[in-house]
């Protein structure tokens, strides 16, 4: 434990120079439970200046040190959102709020990290950064950023390699939907993949069959005018792509994340990839572990629209799966599906109106920066599916960030109707949070400043990439041998 959090003290001593006057740069959390993803113990946790200095059964400090009273409560760190949308331009209008706005909220929930997409601009992606990193300037928060790749040719291979070597991003979205706008074919898919390999980057795939669903999206408007719920998305299309990119991804024997899983169809492609061996992430996104597909045949148009995304939010029993492939079985040593985002993409209602005269021009995306740690926190730990030190692992990602939230397991509060179609009671609230040393949150009050966010680089060849290369990518062709065998099983054993 004390290892864990110290190595998270030393990362955060980058952030110094951000700490202002106005809060106390010296606080003490007195008698929480202190969690990371392995431990738990009861603990006293002293910061100073932004850095974690120590943390010890008991600590005695001064006056000049403002102590924060954690007894009963569980002290974590902070969450990471691997996937938000905030100021993205997006079918004909642009999410409802920017950087400074989108993490606020985020604070107010106990995220203090979030990973956003930067989208192409002009099919160029320095273009797109730069404009992404000036969205960014104002920001409150820790973030990083994945890159989009929505088409292919020479000049996005070479900026592929620019984005890792000199802006600090390791991850590459593509997208096997949205046809027209931000999908790319199969050919484009293995170029990428290959690419991603050779930078030591991570390939992020939007898995969907993108023809199928535009045509049977317009056959469906075609033959019901506007039936709202005509929105034709059918989780095996999921699957299929879910399937094909992990093959792809084999083919090129490179490392594969895949962004809002919302299916069994899908959980289940990824969980055969991972029994045999092979290195694939998959995200669920808490809409899809908390909602069901029930709210996109509600009568009223805005309560509907409100919840359509891509995927979509599928059938009952989606969702609890969902859930489950989340936490470790006693017999399956590993979990199917290892971190949760949000996919924040959010859009008022005159925005989603845009669609109310043909569903296919409803903006795709939901909410849930703010409420993901409560729902997470509800659905899986309340109901005793997985434990608090699973808890800190699925929410938010070891080493980024060392921000501190303070969790009262016995406080239940109402998650009011913004994210979510209705109000919902759960358990456990985020109660403090603490960004870069500053109390960011507290008495159900922000305090945060303009530019206190961090960007946060991430480098290539991360563990994912660790060793791939002696696994060639055509070893399935090889004829078998005993001992070939069991070093191949080896290899892939991860
Ligand atoms: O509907 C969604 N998911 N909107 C955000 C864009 C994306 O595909 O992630
Ligand atoms: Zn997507
Ligand atoms: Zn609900
Ligand atoms: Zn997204």
């Amino acid at each position: 434990l004390m290892s864990q959090l110290l190595l998270l003290a030393s990362s955060l001593s980058r952030s110094n120079q951000f700490c202002d006057a106005g809060t106390s740069s010296k606080l003490l959390i007195k008698g929480g439970t202190v969690v990371n993803a392995h431990h738990q113990q009861v603990a006293d946790v002293y910061v100073e200046d932004g850095i974690i200095v120590s943390i010890k059964s008991t600590i005695m400090v001064g006056d000049e040190v403002t102590v924060i009273d954690a007894t009963g409560k569980f002290v974590m760190p902070g969450g990471t959102d691997p996937h938000t949308h905030l100021e993205f331009e997006f079918m004909g209008t642009e999410t409802v709020d920017g950087f400074f706005g989108g993490q606020a909220a985020a604070l107010a929930g106990g995220t203090t990290m979030h990973i956003d997409f930067v989208i192409p601009r002009k099919g160029s992606l320095t273009a797109g950064i730069e404009a992404y990193e000036k969205k960014a300037r104002k920001s409150c928060m820790d973030y990083g950023f994945h890159i989009a790749i929505t088409k292919w040719d020479e000049t996005m291979s070479r900026e592929m390699e620019l984005m890792v070597k000199e802006k600090g991003t390791n991850s590459f979205k593509f997208f096997m939907a949205y046809k027209g706008a931000l999908m790319i074919n199969d050919e484009f898919l293995l170029e990428g993949f290959k690419k991603c390999k050779s930078l030591g980057a991570l390939a992020m795939v939007h898995a969907e069959n993108g023809d199928a669903v535009d045509e049977g999206q317009k056959k469906n408007y075609r033959t019901w005018n506007n039936c709202f719920i005509c929105f034709y998305e059918p989780h095996q299309l999921e699957g299929e792509a879910t399937a094909r990119a992990i093959h792809l991804a084999d083919f090129v024997n490179t490392p594969l994340y895949v962004v809002h899983v919302m299916s069994i169809d899908a959980m289940e492609e990824i969980a055969k990839a991972r029994k045999s061996g092979q290195r694939v992430i998959g995200e669920p996104v808490a809409s899809g572990l908390a909602l069901d597909e029930s709210w996109l045949w509600h009568p009223d148009f805005e309560t509907a629209a409100k919840q359509v995304m891509s995927p979509p939010i599928r059938k009952r029993g989606h969702d609890k799966a969902l859930q489950a492939s989340l936490s470790t079985g006693v017999l399956v040593p590993f979990t199917t599906l290892q971190l949760v985002g949000t996919d924040r993409c959010a859009f008022n209602s005159t925005q989603k109106a845009l669609g109310i005269d043909d569903f296919q021009k409803i903006p795709n995306g939901v909410n849930g920066i703010e409420e993901r740690m409560h729902l997470v926190w509800d659905i899986m730990v309340e109901s005793v599916q997985i434990s608090v030190t699973d808890y800190v692992r699925l929410t938010s990602t070891n080493g980024s960030d060392a921000d501190i939230i303070i969790l009262n397991p016995n406080s239940s509060f109402e998650i009011t109707a913004k994210s979510h179609h209705s109000k919902l009671d759960t358990n456990g609230k985020v109660e403090v949070t603490i960004a870069g040393g500053r109390v960011v949150w507290e008495n159900n009050e922000l305090k945060v400043a303009h530019g206190t966010g961090r960007y946060i680089k991430m480098p290539p060849f991360s563990y994912l990439s660790d060793g791939i290369d002696k696994k060639g990518c055509l070893l399935s062709k090889l004829p078998p041998s005993p001992s070939g065998e069991s070093q191949i099983q080896h290899l892939k054993s991860f």
